[in-house]
């Protein structure tokens, strides 16, 4: 009886194996990079994580497409690459940026959104709801209109990869706004899982920790009324509530987007890939 089951489960296993997406294989010789042949479409990629992850995507042989605020810095565009000038909270500027990336590049494969804003402390009592709605139609309607747009576009093997935050889990007292907007961005990852799922494309998530971009490094300056600390006692108490005892680096995050891009991660969607030197 106990062998007839088991015939069974394999043979169900085997059919379901059969009838669903085998692991992906992008097509790459053994000797090219990592991303060689991917197309890639990165918002907030003139600054800070996203200018990383547009710098090591071409370095392992990806072409692409940033999409940045209109005015931003545009220096250190990688060769080969492009920018569009792009709000994400407009959803037909965001529009316009996919289909320049598309008449450039001929499609598309790997999105990774990393535009995002980090708004100043507010306690709750003195919560500024004109910039609440600020820093949610950034961290989450610009990712709404970018999966939006960009759907439709991807593919078997394509990866859609948003940059989430340690706070997509954890609370924080003074930025309750960043809190819901990265809580938000996770949901949006789960729900696109689920959507392009069956179409063979994976949309996941990483969770960084503190990292010392300019960003964080300006805004640890600003709060030093607040917090008494300089920024480099500010970046060393982060570092002390870690498991490593260090906070973790643009180019680990950078590094786990790749992971999560490259075929190595073939069997992930729908996951926050937490980087942050062990925020428990
Ligand atoms: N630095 C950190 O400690 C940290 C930690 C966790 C998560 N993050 C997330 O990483 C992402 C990048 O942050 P960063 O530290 O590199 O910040 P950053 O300010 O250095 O870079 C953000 C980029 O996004 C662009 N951008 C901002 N608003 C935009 C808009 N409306 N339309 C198009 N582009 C826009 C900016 O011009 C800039 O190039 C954000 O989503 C942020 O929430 C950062």
């Amino acid at each position: 009886m106990q062998l007839i089951a088991l015939r069974a489960y394999v043979r169900l296993t085997y059919d379901l194996r059969a009838c669903c997406h085998q692991p992906v294989t992008f097509s790459r010789a053994e000797s090219a990079p990592l991303l060689s042949g991917r197309r890639a479409l990165v918002t907030g990629g003139a600054g800070g994580i996203g200018a990383a992850v547009a710098a090591r995507f071409a370095e392992l042989g990806a072409t692409g497409t940033i999409l940045d605020i209109p005015g931003g810095p545009r220096d250190g565009i990688p060769q080969g690459w492009q920018v569009a000038d792009v709000d994400v909270r407009d959803e037909d500027s965001v529009a316009a940026g996919v289909r320049a990336a598309v008449a450039a590049h001929g499609g598309l494969d790997a999105v990774v959104a990393a535009a995002g804003v980090v708004p100043t402390w507010q306690r709750t009592a003195a919560l500024d709801l004109t910039d609440f709605a600020r820093v949610l139609d950034i961290n989450v309607l610009g990712v709404a209109a970018t999966v939006k747009h960009t759907a439709p576009l991807l593919g078997e093997g394509a990866t859609f990869t948003v940059v989430a935050s340690l706070n997509s889990w954890r609370g924080d007292p003074n930025i309750a706004s960043y809190v819901a907007s990265k809580h938000a961005a996770l949901g949006i990852v789960r729900s696109a899982s689920l959507a392009l799922g069956p179409a063979g494309v994976r949309v996941n998530a990483v969770g960084p920790g503190p990292i010392a971009t300019g960003a964080l490094v300006g805004r640890m300056s600003a709060r030093r009324d607040e917090t008494g600390l300089t920024v480099d006692e500010a970046l060393d108490a982060a570092a002390k509530a870690t498991a490593l005892g260090r906070i973790a680096t643009v180019a680990e995050v950078v590094e786990a987007i790749v992971f999560l891009t490259a075929p190595m991660s073939s069997g992930i969607t729908g996951q926050l890939l937490n980087v942050d030197c062990g925020i428990l």
